[in-house]
């Protein structure tokens, strides 16, 4: 190769890469000019910090005040274990944290987790704009990943209650119990529809009906929200989601490798958007919405966090929505090569606030460089920052003095008994041939089934852990069969055996009751081509009706389930959702202390090929549904 002053050619072209790669690390590192920060007004003086003022001119006044990178920490929501240092949340401005599913204090109490936040809050007080943090939970049926505290049943069981006031009730409480650990964020309510049970997801909705959804819904949102002026400080941001048609994503559509459903492809529908995905996004904006989070399906041929037309024109612009969006988890970067453009995307889309939730620094050089290079404006930014900025001040944030009451006794008690009485409504009587409500002076009950005496599995998931728990390792919590043992006679003798095995003999028990039903599972984890009892609890159920003269099956799921050919067999059947860690309530029902009242949230499919569902309760292959929605046996 020729020679240039002695060199070879190679040893330019290395030094033109390195200086080339060192230009671009440069440009994606740098601030280019060094953005001034606005002088602060004296502390105590700035028109943002005088709560008579109006949000929107203390929200103007704080962006006055606020750099580039100021700003660009206000859109960023990081998962608090990704956090290299909590000192982060300061040299980072970090506008908001959550703790994903599972992610708890070691210290898992209400207490522990206050000290934590407080903690995190202790830091950002530490800026030079002292911008308190958002911190969010999935308080989906309570604050369920804390020990010790009422869980509630998950939305599907509150469906089949129909009943606006409890849910508004529950959701009261889980505020409650959100501020007394010091968060004060909620992803919660779901305004999904669920309309396949296939999906893993199923029980985290109210109903697949457009109507009741919005009814529930706004009624969650309203609990959530309620106490804001109460002078308690428990107001907690709630988060609609995940907007947009999740519960119609195609089965076999999931990006997710592992997935059949979730995180699948909803079709890009104008009719469907209109008449049935939209109409509880306006209700719940309607009725004070501040947050609202972006599923990670896509809708047609395009991810959902990217779809400006749905979330800029639609939400904000259509439905009139002030509050900010929020993308779900790592939900703008996953699967993406190219993260700086998907970042670009969907802030230009319309998403205000991302959840990484991993890598902050990253995203921080990126929004600088993409507003650097002019790819997204001032104003947008601007625009996130004031809607982010828009809920703090509403949540009352910048004006709290007063701490958060703990929660003692009393209210703990009172939160129990609400979960219990929420239980009790939910459950919905399929089945009854002149069995049930039990007398609670019979004489002898057999008990089996792997959720009878299994906490984890009648709380679902979204409890403790993301995936659930097996087991009773759950402080103040009631299993089912220790509800049954509570409601009974002195004179009634209850025996329990997971798989009714009772081979000790006797005579037949006068009832047997089979407490069956799904291991806990989230999201595409729970996706299921043939959602069915498991061999198990099959047998279990066999096995009782051996030793018994007749046996109620207790349904614990987070969905219909196929049990066409089973349910012949049963004397009754009863659907319980996911109770929560109230098993007493089931016994209240079952021992006809209350009345069954609950009706089926959805319809209630005989076989696989009847699936998907269509609009009303039509099957696929034109065959009869086991149950169509809304029914429930009355008993007189
Ligand atoms: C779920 C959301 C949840 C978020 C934060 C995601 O995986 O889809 O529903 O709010 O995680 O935990």
């Amino acid at each position: 190769m020729k020679n240039y002053n002695g060199h070879r050619l190679w040893q330019y072209v290395v030094v033109a890469v390195l200086a080339l790669a060192g230009l671009v690390w440069f440009l994606m590192n740098i601030t280019f000019f060094d953005t001034k920060s606005q002088p602060l007004a004296p502390v105590g003086t700035a028109v943002y910090e005088d709560a008579s003022e109006s949000i929107d001119v203390r929200v103007a006044d704080l962006l006055s005040y606020m750099t580039l990178e100021e700003k660009i920490g206000q859109m960023t929501l990081v998962e608090r274990n990704s956090l290299k240092t909590s000192s982060d949340i300061a040299s980072y401005q970090l506008g908001a944290l959550l703790s994903g599913a599972g992610s708890k204090p070691e210290n898992n109490t209400l207490t522990g987790w206050r000290e934590m936040i407080a903690a995190y809050q202790a830091e950002a007080a530490t800026t030079r704009l002292k911008i308190p943090l958002l911190y969010g939970v999935d308080a989906i049926h309570g604050h369920a990943h804390v020990g010790g505290v009422a869980v509630f049943p998950h939305a599907l069981g509150l469906g089949a209650t129909q009943d606006a006031a409890l849910v508004e009730a529950v959701a009261r409480a889980t505020a409650r119990q959100i501020a007394a650990g010091g968060a004060n964020w909620n992803f919660a309510p779901n305004l999904d529809q669920p309309r396949d049970m296939r999906w893993g997801r199923v029980y985290e909705g109210f109903s697949d009906d457009t109507e009741l959804v919005s009814k529930l819904g706004v009624a969650y949102l309203e609990g959530l929200q309620a106490q804001r002026n109460a002078g308690e400080q428990v107001f907690v941001l709630g988060t609609l989601k995940h907007y947009l048609g999740l519960g119609d994503m195609g089965f076999n559509t999931s990006l997710n490798e592992n997935y059949l459903i979730d995180q699948g492809v909803t079709e890009a529908n104008e009719e469907m958007l209109r008449a049935r995905y939209l109409p509880p996004y306006q209700a719940a904006v309607n009725a004070g919405a501040l947050s609202v989070m972006v599923g990670l399906n896509t809708w047609g041929n395009k991810r959902m966090v990217l779809e400006k037309y749905l979330l800029t024109e639609v939400l904000k612009g259509e439905l009139n929505f002030k509050g900010f969006v929020v993308s779900d988890w790592y939900g703008v970067h996953e699967g993406r090569k190219n993260i700086f453009g998907a970042t670009v995307g969907a802030i230009n889309a319309g998403v205000d606030m991302v959840m990484l939730p991993f890598d902050y620094k990253q995203f921080a050089r990126h929004m600088r460089w993409a507003n650097r290079l002019g790819l997204i404006s001032d104003e947008r930014i601007d625009e996130a920052v004031g809607r982010i900025l828009y809920a703090k001040f509403a949540l009352g944030l910048f004006d709290r003095k007063k701490s958060v009451p703990a929660l003692d006794e009393a209210i703990e008690a009172d939160e129990r008994a609400l979960a219990r009485r929420a239980v009790a409504d939910s459950l919905v009587l399929l089945k009854n041939d002149n069995v049930l409500p039990l007398s609670p002076s019979v004489d002898h009950i057999r008990v089996a089934g792997s959720a009878a005496d299994n906490i984890g599995r009648q709380m679902g998931a979204w409890s403790l852990e993301w995936q659930g728990i097996e087991g009773n390792d759950v402080p103040g919590a009631t299993s089912i069969l220790t509800g049954i043992k509570a409601a009974v006679s002195a004179g009634t003798k209850v025996e329990y055996n997971r798989l009714g095995d009772f081979s000790a003999g006797g005579a037949l028990a006068d009832i047997g009751i089979a407490v069956v039903g799904e291991k806990p599972y989230a999201e595409g984890w729970g996706d299921r081509e043939y959602p069915i009892l498991e061999a198990e609890d099959l047998l279990a159920i066999k096995n009782l009706q051996m030793v018994s003269k007749k046996v109620i099956v207790v349904l614990i799921s987070g969905r219909p389930l196929f049990i066409t050919n089973e349910i012949e067999s049963f004397d009754g059947l009863v659907a319980a959702w996911l109770p929560g860690s109230e098993g007493s309530g089931v016994a209240d029902v079952l021992f006809g202390v209350k009345p069954f009242s609950g009706k089926l949230p959805v319809p209630w499919p005989a076989r696989a090929d009847q699936l998907p569902l269509g609009q009303g309760d039509e099957t696929a292959d034109g065959s009869e549904l086991l149950f169509p929605r809304f029914f429930g046996v009355e008993v007189r």
